[in-house]
């Protein structure tokens, strides 16, 4: 399958405004596919695989420079796989594997406020109105691709709702056009890049539901996090602000996030009959056309544990599907903190760490 992404050129250079870029979309990349998100630990590689009927899998990109045999992994149990590799894009985290390198004075400076105001999640707002910052936000696409992702997921594009009104969230007065031209500069990074298995690297939209109808010509995918606005957290639905992806037959991973998945006797684990009857409803709840009151026609839908409070069971191997199959894919907390293979820092020998990849 192709379709064509007009990539926007931030320059205007004698009134053309735009380019089009071929996109190789590899096969099983199509709308309702079924997926499974695992950001939380390393895949159990020592483990049997489940489900093994996805054919979509996102997962975390410095778990995979971790571990890069989980490539191996998943395309030797499910043929014809395609992987989507998350990674913050917004802010950078401590569990990062080039953290260090932003810590350099030359760059301490792309880092602002702390996620929520608050030290202990490790996790600090980029500037990403620097060209410089994004540039190193760049980086993690390409490492992306050397790695054999198909794909990748910048997570927490949308910064500028913590800025509006002057609020100074992120520390950088960002705003949604810096996060427009952010997201259009890393798609034309993806999409200048060919994929291990000689397709285009897709890039998807995470969320920030009011930037669709600027980055969906450039993107390949969507990833949404409780868009029927089912937790209190959430202030509004937002399912149907992504149908212009469903209509140019680009695949909406939805997850929701329904409480009642949690074991009461195990809060670590899955509840063995999956959620409960009002919250499976309420989350698998589809419309069957593309104007229906949900706005989630077509969407691959999943459901998830997420727990504010306790992010150690967040979006780990527990899901339930809407066909009401439980499965818990086996992770392996055990294996994250090892060395970093790759950093995604293209300089050889910073800590001895990047030539590994290409000598493992
Ligand atoms: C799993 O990956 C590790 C490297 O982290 C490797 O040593 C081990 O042999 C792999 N296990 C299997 C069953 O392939
Ligand atoms: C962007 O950040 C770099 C690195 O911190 C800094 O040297 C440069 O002056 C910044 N550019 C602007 C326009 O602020
Ligand atoms: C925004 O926050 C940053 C980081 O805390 C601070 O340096 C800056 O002065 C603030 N700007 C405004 C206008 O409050
Ligand atoms: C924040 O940026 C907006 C434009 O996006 C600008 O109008 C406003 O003056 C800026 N605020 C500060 C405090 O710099
Ligand atoms: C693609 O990546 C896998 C896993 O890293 C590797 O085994 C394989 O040789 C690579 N193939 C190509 C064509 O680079």
């Amino acid at each position: 399958m192709k379709h064509f992404a007009p990539i926007l050129v931030p320059i205007i250079i004698g009134g053309i405004t735009g380019a089009s870029a071929q996109v190789d979309v590899p096969p099983n990349f199509g709308i309702e596919v079924k997926w499974q998100i695992e950001i939380q630990s390393t895949l159990d590689n020592n483990s049997a695989l489940t489900p093994t009927d996805a054919l979509v899998w996102d997962l975390d990109l410095y778990h995979v420079s971790r571990h890069p045999e989980v490539i191996g992994y998943l395309r030797d149990n499910i043929e014809g796989v395609n992987i989507i590799c998350y990674f913050n894009a917004g802010l950078v985290q401590d569990s990062d594997c080039d953290w260090d390198d932003w810590q350099r004075p030359e760059f301490i400076g792309l880092l602002g406020n702390y996620y929520e105001n608050d030290p202990e999640t490790g996790e600090r707002w980029v500037n990403i109105r620097n060209q410089t910052g994004i540039d190193r936000i760049k980086r993690r696409v390409r490492l992306a691709a050397q790695l054999g992702c198909d794909g990748v997921d910048p997570d927490n594009i949308d910064g500028y709702t913590i800025d509006e009104g002057g609020e100074n969230g992120t520390g950088f007065n960002l705003s949604d056009d810096d996060y427009v031209n952010f997201v259009t500069q890393l798609a034309q990074e993806a999409h200048s890049l060919t994929t291990n298995r000689s397709f285009t690297l897709l890039i998807g939209q995470k969320n920030a539901a009011e930037l669709v109808e600027r980055l969906e010509p450039n993107l390949d995918f969507a990833v949404l996090e409780d868009c029927k606005n089912l937790r209190e957290e959430a202030d509004r639905a937002f399912c149907a602000d992504f149908q212009p992806y469903i209509a140019n037959e680009k695949p909406v991973f939805s997850i929701e996030y329904p409480s009642s998945l949690r074991d009461p006797a195990a809060p670590q684990q899955c509840r063995a009959t999956g959620a409960d009857e009002a919250q499976f409803e309420a989350s698998c709840a589809n419309d069957t056309t593309p104007d229906g009151p949900l706005g989630n026609y077509r969407f691959s839908e999943i459901l998830k544990l997420r727990d504010e409070a306790d992010e150690s069971t967040e979006l780990n191997g527990c899901t339930q599907y809407c066909d009401r199959e439980v499965v818990v894919t086996a992770i392996n907390s055990e294996l994250d903190g090892d060395e970093c293979t790759a950093t995604g820092v293209e300089s050889f020998g910073l800590k001895g760490r990047f030539w590994k990849l290409f000598s493992a």
